[in-house]
């Protein structure tokens, strides 16, 4: 029997690797794979606002925007996208702050950046068009392995296999993988690689998405809804609660941050852009930083307002606190209202300042935490 062996959880100890486990695939099983996993999307496929056409601008956005947020929350953000930006030249000759701004609230801001820079190196570098080959598009920022066979697939109908989060999980039930799917990247590149129909490559890359996240789910698969059941093994050895199995989740460090709302006698507030390249690059935010061990939050922002941007404040009653998650840490901000006393205000870590209106405020794009800080100041000064 021809079988597709994959090797899993390998030691390596110099050059020689100890084989940990071994898993089997029968080769003769795939073409009934594809073909039951092509049937099932025929008949309860999504119907997606990206799948409507092939435009590869179009599905390019749709995959940086679907690569660590969900469907239900992509959608309307697509759909302003494609309004604001209608073309790869419309985004390339536009400003950052119009993209972050496009973007505010979808979080992981890089891939706005990202978005920015790749579609000006596509006009530069590929006549203004998405490359249509895989080893063009990994040179670009923000696209990786599965969002390049996500676009070709999708775009050029080219056999580009993809292995997201949510296949990972199809794929380590169907073979009732014994270790976490992060111990076996290169197998699942190789099963997802065999899987693939070569004939209908995009549609089934778009079929193994649907089953990861309409059937195969995490906590309740509906293992009698799926194409798949009688060849996955996960089913047949009643491990598809165990499987995949959990990667340690270490526990997310706590940062605690003091946030400045300054006001001037015009009652304009501060803000600065946080510098380009590290977390929320060029995005606006109220000024602050970290609580040092033994600091009050008062005596935090009136030292970091002084570091940050060489002026003197009185930080007054608190605004409100927020708590907020971001993928490596959490925050807790203790967000006071301050009083600008003296000195001139300049971006000493920051790349720029500015005093602005309660109005203008929701001009400028500001990570998602800081946009409550907006609404709770809207509230206190118009009560
Ligand atoms: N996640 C990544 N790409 C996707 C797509 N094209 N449809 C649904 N979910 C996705």
């Amino acid at each position: 029997m021809k079988t597709l062996e994959l090797f899993l959880g390998r030691e390596s100890a110099g050059e020689e690797l100890t084989v940990m486990n071994k898993v089997q695939l029968n080769a003769t099983s795939i073409p009934h794979l594809q073909q039951s996993l092509l049937q099932w999307y025929t008949l309860f496929g999504r119907d997606l606002p990206w799948r409507h056409n092939q435009d590869p601008y179009k599905i390019w956005i749709s995959e940086i925007m679907l690569q660590q947020t969900q469907v239900k929350t992509v959608i309307p953000y697509f759909h302003r996208w494609l309004i604001e930006f209608p073309t790869l030249i419309s985004l390339a000759n536009a400003s950052q702050q119009q993209v972050l701004k496009a973007w505010e609230g979808l979080g992981y801001y890089a891939r706005a950046r990202n978005l920015h820079q790749a579609a000006q190196q596509m006009v530069r570098c590929h006549t203004g068009e998405v490359p249509p080959n895989l080893q063009s598009l990994l040179t670009l920022p923000g696209i990786g392995r599965t969002t390049a066979g996500g676009i070709l697939s999708s775009a050029y109908n080219q056999p580009i296999s993809i292995l997201d989060t949510n296949v990972k999980r199809v794929l380590a039930r169907l073979i009732a993988l014994p270790v976490p799917v992060n111990q076996a990247i290169p197998d699942l590149w190789k099963l997802t690689d065999q899987l693939l129909s070569q004939d209908q490559p995009r549609d089934f890359n778009q079929a193994l998405m649907d089953l990861g996240a309409m059937v195969c789910l995490p906590k309740h698969p509906s293992c009698s809804s799926c194409p798949w059941q009688s060849h996955c093994q996960a089913h047949i050895l009643g491990k598809t609660m165990e499987i995949p199995s959990a990667k340690v989740r270490q526990t997310l460090p706590h940062k605690l941050i003091g946030v400045a709302v300054i006001r001037n006698q015009n009652g304009e507030i501060l803000i600065d852009r946080r510098r380009q390249g590290g977390l929320l690059g060029g995005l606006w935010e109220f000024p602050g930083g970290k609580i040092e061990p033994g600091e009050t939050v008062e005596e935090c922002i009136h030292r970091e307002i002084q570091e940050e941007l060489g002026i003197l404040v009185t930080v007054e009653d608190p605004l409100i606190t927020i708590d907020h998650t971001y993928s490596h840490f959490w925050v807790t901000l203790y967000v006071h209202h301050c009083q600008y006393l003296s000195g001139e205000p300049q971006p000493l870590e920051c790349d720029e300042i500015r005093w602005v209106t309660l109005e203008q405020l929701t001009d400028f794009p500001f990570p998602k935490a800081n946009t409550r800080i907006i609404e709770a100041l809207k509230e206190a000064l118009t009560e």
